[in-house]
């Protein structure tokens, strides 16, 4: 872990404030800038060397290797519209997944000074110290979600379900981060979570974080988001508030919204 966690804080060295290229992916939402490449090409050579015949699930450049009984989950920059505009909502997410399942989990947010990891079994740290989910209850939970900023055909149903998460819970946070929105939760800052449509860069490290933490993290049927393909992501503090949010996207949404 001591090795990761120093490799990712060398890639962070890449993510510099200024001076960087911006393109988008195909829609202005869409952002890639030459640091995520930058950081994603850092991290899959020093990973690769850590454990040689390691895999890779990454991001950009349509990296999936996933072959392996090691794999490396990997979003180089989780908020890429907030780095691109200079705002410290943003971090670096690293996974190792053995045998599909993860092990390791690492979410450096720079610029916030933050660091979050979590061994399987061995409980979640910030900074070194440990970490754990709030005991609110869903009336008095914030809560944590998005629009379904890069597939807009999901804004309507997911503003449905955000009304109701809304009138049953206290009041709404939106950072621009998945990584470190489910690292938050971990720490007890927030309580529920939803978004319609992740992939697992954004939460394959973060949702080890909030179980280590005490939280609860499913998918659509309430099983665990899969590690390969996209997935709705439902999270809470607990796992009965989790169970909630997932009976009100249900209500909401009775069929599964895509494959
Ligand atoms: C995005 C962020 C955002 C979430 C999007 C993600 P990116 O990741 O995590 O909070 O709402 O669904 O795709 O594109 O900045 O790596
Ligand atoms: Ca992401
Ligand atoms: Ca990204």
């Amino acid at each position: 872990m001591e090795k990761i966690i120093e490799i990712v804080r060398e890639a962070a060295g890449l993510m510099v404030r200024s001076g960087f290229e911006i393109h988008n992916k195909g829609s202005v939402e869409n952002l890639v800038t030459s640091s995520d490449l930058a950081v994603q090409h850092f991290l899959t050579e020093r990973l690769g060397k850590l454990l040689p015949g390691s895999g890779f699930l990454c991001e950009e450049e349509d990296l999936a290797d996933i072959r392996h009984s090691d794999v490396w989950i990997i979003d180089p920059i989780d908020g890429t519209a907030n780095y691109a505009r200079s705002n410290e909502n943003c971090c670096i997410s690293v996974a190792l997944v053995h045998e599909g399942e993860p092990v390791k989990g690492v979410v450096y947010s720079p610029w916030r000074d933050e660091l979050y990891c979590a061994e399987k079994g061995r409980g979640a740290f910030c900074n070194g110290k440990p970490i754990h989910v709030s005991g609110r209850s869903f009336k008095e939970g914030l809560i944590f979600t998005a629009l379904c900023t890069y597939h807009k055909e999901f804004a309507a149903t997911c503003r449905d379900i955000l009304y109701d998460l809304y009138m049953q819970g206290n009041d709404i946070r939106r950072i621009g981060s998945a990584a470190l929105e489910l690292c938050l939760t971990a720490a007890g800052q927030a309580e529920l979570y939803f978004e319609i449509r992740l992939l697992p860069w954004d939460y394959a490290a973060a949702s080890l974080i909030l179980q280590e933490a005490g939280g609860t993290v499913c998918s659509y049927d309430g099983k665990a988001p899969s590690l390969t393909e996209p997935s709705p992501v439902i999270a809470a503090n607990t796992a009965e508030n989790a169970r909630r949010i997932l009976d009100i996207v249900h209500r909401r949404l009775p069929t599964k919204p895509y494959n």
